[in-house]
C-alpha cells in the first residue's frame, strides 16, 4: 500500500514537473486589479469546458483579461474514464467538474460563464452569437458577446461518414447521456429479452450487441462491456450467456495507433472470450431500426445483421460552429477536413484574434493525434504565452486606452504590420516580433495507453529511435495511476478511489434509470 502512495506521489511529481504545472498554484499570490483598470482588460472569450479550453483557463493570468467562457456544458469531462462510466465501474459524477470552480480562484481575478452554445462567430465584427440549448428557457435565451480574441475550444462531433440510419439508431460514446443510454439499454435490452414467450430470434437479436470502429474507444468500449458480462451480468441473468459482441473495424486490423505487438495481443485477448468477436476489413454501411448492413471490404459482399444494442465509435468530424468559422474564413484558406487551420501558436488562419486549440484545430505542417494529452498541452501553452505577452508588453495598455491620441502616429505608421495580438498587448510591435523569443510548442509524448479489459491494459512509448511497448497486469496498474493522478481534483480522486473499490468489492449496479 505505502509503495503504490509513493509510486502515485512520484508519478505526480513528475508529471507536474514535465507539464510545467506548478504556475496555477502561484495564481493564488495575484492580485486583482482596481474596478476602473478591470474595465478595460481585453476580452478574451473562451468557447468549450473540455480538456484545451480548461487548461488554457488554468494556466491564464485572469488579471490581465476579461474573461468569459461559453459551453452547453457547465462542466468540465474527464473523457478517459468515461468509458468505465457505461458499465459503472465509475459513476460519471465522479469525472465531472463543475467549470465554476475554475471561475472563482483565491485571490485571483474571476472569470464569467455562460451555459450556452456557440451558433456562430463572425470574425470581422469581432462578435460570437450564442444560445441557450437547455430545458429551461428564460426571457432571454440568445446573446451576442463582443471578443478581442476569441480561443476556439468546441472540440469535435461524431464521425457518422453520412451512414443513413446512424444518428436515429446507434448510441454514440463522448458525452455523459452517452453513457446513461448505453448503461440503460445493455439492461434493457436483457429485460426484454427475458419476457416469457420472447421468442429465440428475437432474444438472439436483442442480445447482440455491435460496437462500431476498433479505434481505441471502441475497443475499450468492448473490454469494458466483457467485463460487466464476466463478473456482474452473468451472475444475475441467465440470459446473460447468449450475449454476443461483434467489434467491427473496416481497416485489416483494430487499434491501429498503436504497435503490431499490441495489436496482436488485444486482438487475441479480446476473441479469447466466447462472447466477444471481432469482424476485421468489414465497414458497416447502412443501419436500421434493428439491424445494420455490413460489407466486406474486400469482398465487396453485403450482408445483413439484427442487433439489439449498436454502439458507434468510428472518430471525430469538425462540430458545426466550426464548420461555420471555417466558412466565414472561405475554402482557400480553411480547407482541411479535421478542423480549423492554425499556425505554430495556434492562430486560425485567415483570422485576427482567433485561436484554436484541441480536437477542433489542426496545424497542417506538424498534425498530432486528436487526444486529450495533445489539448491540454496546448491549453497550457497557448494560456503562458498570452501571459507572458501580456505581461511584457501591455504595462501602457491602460494608458493608451485612457489616451488613444497619444500613440496614433506610431500607430499609424505601423498599421500594416500590426498584429491583432497588440490589443491584447498595447504594443506597437508586431505579433511576429513579439514572440520571436517565445519557445514553439513542443508537444511532449508522455505514451498511449488503453484499458482492454479483465485488469488488463497496453502501453506503447515511442522515444526518438526505439518503441516500448507494454502490457498486462502492470499496465493496468500504470494505467490507473496514470488517470488517477491526471484526475483534475482531490475530490474526483476520491469519487473515482471509492467507485473502483465499490465496484469490485460489491460488482456493477444492474439497475436500469
Ligand atoms: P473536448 O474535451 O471535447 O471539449 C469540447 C468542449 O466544447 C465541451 O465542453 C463542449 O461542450 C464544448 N462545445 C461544443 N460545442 C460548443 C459550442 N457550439 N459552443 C461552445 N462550446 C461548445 N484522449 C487521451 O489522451 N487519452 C484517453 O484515454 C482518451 N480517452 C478517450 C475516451 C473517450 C470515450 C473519448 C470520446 C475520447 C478520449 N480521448 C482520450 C480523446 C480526448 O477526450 C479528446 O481528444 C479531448 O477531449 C479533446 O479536447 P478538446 O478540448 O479539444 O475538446
Ligand atoms: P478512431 O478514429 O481512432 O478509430 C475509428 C475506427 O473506426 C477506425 O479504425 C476506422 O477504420 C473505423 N471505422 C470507420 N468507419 C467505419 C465503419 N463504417 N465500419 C467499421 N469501422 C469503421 O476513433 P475513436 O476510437 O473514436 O477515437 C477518437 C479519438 O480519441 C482518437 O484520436 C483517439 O486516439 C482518441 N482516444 C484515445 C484513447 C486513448 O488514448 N486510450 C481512448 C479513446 C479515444
Amino acid at each position: 500500500g505505502g509503495l503504490a502512495v509513493a509510486g502515485l506521489g512520484g508519478f505526480w511529481i513528475i508529471d507536474m514537473v514535465v507539464n510545467d504545472d506548478f504556475d496555477s498554484v502561484t495564481d493564488k499570490f495575484r492580485t486583482r486589479l482596481p474596478e476602473s483598470e478591470r474595465k478595460k482588460r481585453p476580452k478574451v472569450v473562451i468557447l468549450g469546458t473540455g480538456w484545451g479550453s480548461l487548461c488554457f483557463l488554468r494556466k491564464l493570468h485572469t488579471d490581465l483579461f476579461d474573461v468569459t467562457i461559453i459551453s452547453p456544458r457547465n462542466y468540465f469531462l474527464f473523457t478517459p474514464l468515461l468509458v468505465g462510466g457505461t458499465t459503472g465501474t465509475v459513476e460519471v459524477r465522479s469525472i465531472m467538474e463543475p467549470i465554476r470552480k475554475y471561475c472563482k480562484r483565491a485571490d485571483a481575478e474571476d472569470a464569467t460563464f455562460y451555459e450556452a452554445e456557440c451558433l456562430s462567430v463572425d470574425p470581422v465584427s469581432k462578435k460570437v452569437k450564442c444560445y441557450d440549448n437547455s430545458a429551461v428557457k428564460g426571457e432571454v435565451s440568445e446573446f451576442e458577446l463582443e471578443y478581442d480574441h476569441l480561443i476556439v475550444g468546441v472540440g469535435a462531433d461524431n464521425q457518422t461518414f453520412g451512414i443513413p440510419g446512424v444518428k436515429e439508431n446507434a448510441c454514440f460514446l463522448k458525452e455523459i447521456n452517452d453513457t446513461r443510454n448505453i448503461r440503460d439499454k445493455i439492461i434493457d435490452c436483457l429485460e426484454t429479452a427475458s419476457y416469457p414467450g420472447q421468442p429465440e430470434k428475437e432474444i438472439d437479436r436483442l442480445l447482440n450487441f455491435v460496437v462500431v470502429g476498433g479505434g481505441p474507444s471502441g475497443v475499450e468500449f468492448t473490454a469494458e462491456l466483457n467485463d460487466f458480462l464476466q463478473s456482474d451480468l452473468l451472475k444475475t441473468y441467465p440470459l446473460a450467456k447468449r450475449i454476443n459482441v461483434t467489434l467491427v473495424e473496416a481497416l485489416p486490423h483494430i487499434l491501429t495507433i498503436f504497435d503490431k505487438k499490441i495489436i496482436d495481443h488485444v486482438e487475441k485477448r479480446l476473441q479469447s472470450s466466447n462472447n466477444t468477436k471481432i469482424w476485421t476489413k468489414t465497414a458497416v454501411v447502412g443501419v436500421r431500426e434493428k439491424e445494420i448492413t455490413v460489407k466486406n471490404t474486400t469482398t465487396k459482399e453485403e450482408s445483413i445483421h439484427p442487433y439489439g444494442l449498436l454502439v458507434w465509435a468510428t472518430g471525430n468530424t469538425p462540430r458545426k460552429i466550426t464548420t461555420q468559422i471555417m466558412q466565414s474564413i472561405g475554402p482557400n484558406i480553411q480547407n482541411n477536413r479535421r478542423g480549423l487551420v492554425v499556425d505554430d501558436y495556434f492562430r486560425v488562419a485567415g483570422t485576427d484574434g482567433i485561436w484554436s486549440i484541441g480536437d477542433a484545430s489542426i496545424n497542417p505542417s506538424k498534425p498530432l493525434a486528436q487526444t486529450a494529452q495533445v489539448a491540454s498541452q496546448q491549453g497550457r501553452y497557448l494560456g503562458r504565452l498570452f501571459n507572458q505577452l501580456a505581461e511584457e508588453m501591455n504595462n501602457d495598455l491602460i494608458k493608451k486606452r485612457e489616451n488613444p491620441d497619444a500613440h496614433k502616429e506610431e500607430k499609424e505608421k505601423q498599421q500594416e504590420k500590426l498584429n491583432l495580438f497588440n490589443s491584447i498587448t498595447g504594443s506597437n510591435k508586431s505579433f511576429e516580433e513579439a514572440v520571436k523569443e517565445k519557445p514553439l510548442f513542443k508537444y511532449k509524448h508522455m505514451g498511449t495507453l488503453a484499458y482492454v479489459g479483465d485488469h488488463q491494459a497496453v502501453a506503447e512509448f515511442k522515444g526518438d529511435h526505439s518503441t516500448t511497448v507494454s502490457e498486462g497486469y502492470i499496465t493496468y496498474y500504470l494505467w490507473r495511476s496514470v488517470y488517477f493522478t491526471k484526475l483534475l481534483s482531490v475530490r474526483n480522486r476520491a469519487l473515482v478511489s471509492f467507485d473502483w473499490l465499490k465496484s469490485s468489492v460489491f460488482g456493477r449496479d444492474i439497475s436500469r434509470g
